[in-house]
C-alpha cells in the first residue's frame, strides 16, 4: 500500500533508500513500515533473524520497492565498518534512523563491558552511519536524520546511567549537527520519546504491571511516536518530543532544581533495586 498523501520534505526522491537500526520490533518497525509507506527502498537491520524475515515481509506488504534485511550485532565493529563502506560508496542514502538502542538496569560500576558497548551503540554507530550518509544526502540534494534518544536523557536515574548519558550526548551532537547542514537540503533530528509500547522492556526492566499510563506518566505506541517524528521533520522541527504530557514533563524538567530530580525522580527506582 502505498501513501495517498503528499508530505513536501520526508517523501523519496529519486528511488532513495531508508536505511533504519533495529527494526526487528517496537519503533524501528513501525519507522521501517512507514516509510515502505511513503515509497523509499528499506535496509533493515536487527539481530533476532525471524523476526527480521517477518519485518522484511510486512515492509514489503507496505510498498517497499526493494527490503534488505541484515542481521547485524552493531557494537561489532568490523561489521560496521563494512556497513558503512557500503553506504558510503552507494550514496543513495535519503532517510537515516538510528534507532537500535538497548538498556541494561545494571549498576554503574558492575558493567563496564556493558556500559562500553552502549557507549557504541548509542553513540558511535550513529556517529559513523551520518558520516556514510550524510554527504550522499547533501549531493543528492536531499535527506534526512533521525536518532532516535529519549526523554531519559533529561533526567537522573539511577542503573541507567550510561543509558541516560549516550542518549543525552545524541541529542546534543544532533542539535549542534543539525545547525550545520542546510536545512533546505538535510534534516536532522533527535527523538526523544519518553515510555513506548515495545520489547525494549522486555526481561523485566520494567515489571508488566508498571506499563501503563497513570497521572503525568504516559506510554505511547510506536506508531504514534514515528507519526510525531515525521509530522516534526516536515515542520523542520529538531527536537521531536511525542505526546503533550511528555513535553509538559520536559518543560517542567528544566525548571527543576536538579536536587529536586535526584530525590523524586530516582526515588521509585532505588526501591526497586534496593528493596
Ligand atoms: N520503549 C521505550 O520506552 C523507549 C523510550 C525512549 C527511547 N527509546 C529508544 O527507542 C529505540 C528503539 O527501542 P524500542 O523501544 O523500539 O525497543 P525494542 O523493541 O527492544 O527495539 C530495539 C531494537 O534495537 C536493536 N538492537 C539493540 N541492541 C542492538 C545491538 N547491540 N546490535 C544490533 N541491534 C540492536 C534490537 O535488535 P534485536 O532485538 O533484534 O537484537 C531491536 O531491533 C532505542 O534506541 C531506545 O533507547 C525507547
Amino acid at each position: 500500500m502505498t501513501s495517498t498523501k503528499t508530505n513536501v520534505f520526508t517523501d523519496p526522491r529519486n528511488g532513495g533508500r531508508a536505511v533504519v537500526t533495529g527494526a526487528t520490533s517496537g519503533i524501528g518497525r513501525a519507522y521501517a513500515i512507514a516509510l515502505a509507506r511513503l515509497g523509499y527502498r528499506l535496509l533493515v537491520t536487527g539481530r533476532r533473524h525471524s523476526l527480521l524475515e517477518a519485518v522484511a515481509e510486512e515492509v514489503r506488504q507496505a510498498g517497499a520497492p526493494t527490503v534488505d534485511a541484515r542481521v547485524i550485532e552493531l557494537s561489532d565493529t568490523s561489521v560496521v565498518d563494512a556497513l558503512c563502506s557500503e553506504l558510503a560508496r552507494a550514496a543513495d542514502t535519503e532517510y537515516l534512523v538510528n534507532n537500535a538502542g538497548f538498556a541494561t538496569g545494571k549498576p554503574f560500576f558492575e558493567d563496564p563491558n556493558g556500559n562500553d558497548r552502549m557507549n557504541t551503540v548509542h553513540i558511535d554507530v550513529p556517529m559513523r552511519l551520518m558520516y556514510a550518509t550524510v554527504p550522499g544526502m547533501e549531493r543528492r540534494g536531499h535527506g534526512c536524520v533521525v536518532n532516535v534518544a529519549s526523554l531519559a536523557a533529561y533526567l537522573a536515574v539511577p542503573y541507567a546511567s550510561t543509558y541516560v548519558a549516550s542518549k543525552a550526548y545524541l541529542i546534543a551532537l544532533t542539535e549542534c549537527v543539525s545547525l550545520e547542514v542546510d536545512p533546505s537540503i538535510v534534516r536532522i533530528q533527535a527523538l526523544a520519546p519518553g515510555y513506548v509500547h515495545t520489547d525494549f522492556h522486555r526481561d523485566g526492566l520494567i515489571p508488566d504491571r508498571e506499563r501503563r499510563s497513570r497521572g503525568l506518566i504516559r506510554w505511547s505506541s510506536p506508531e504514534a511516536v514515528v507519526k510525531h517524528s515525521l509530522r516534526c521533520l516536515e515542520k523542520n522541527q529538531v527536537l521531536s518530543v511525542p505526546g503533550a504530557l511528555n513535553r509538559i514533563l520536559l518543560g517542567v524538567s528544566r525548571i527543576t532544581p536538579r536536587s529536586v530530580l535526584y530525590a523524586t525522580a530516582s526515588r521509585r527506582l532505588r526501591r526497586r533495586y534496593r528493596p
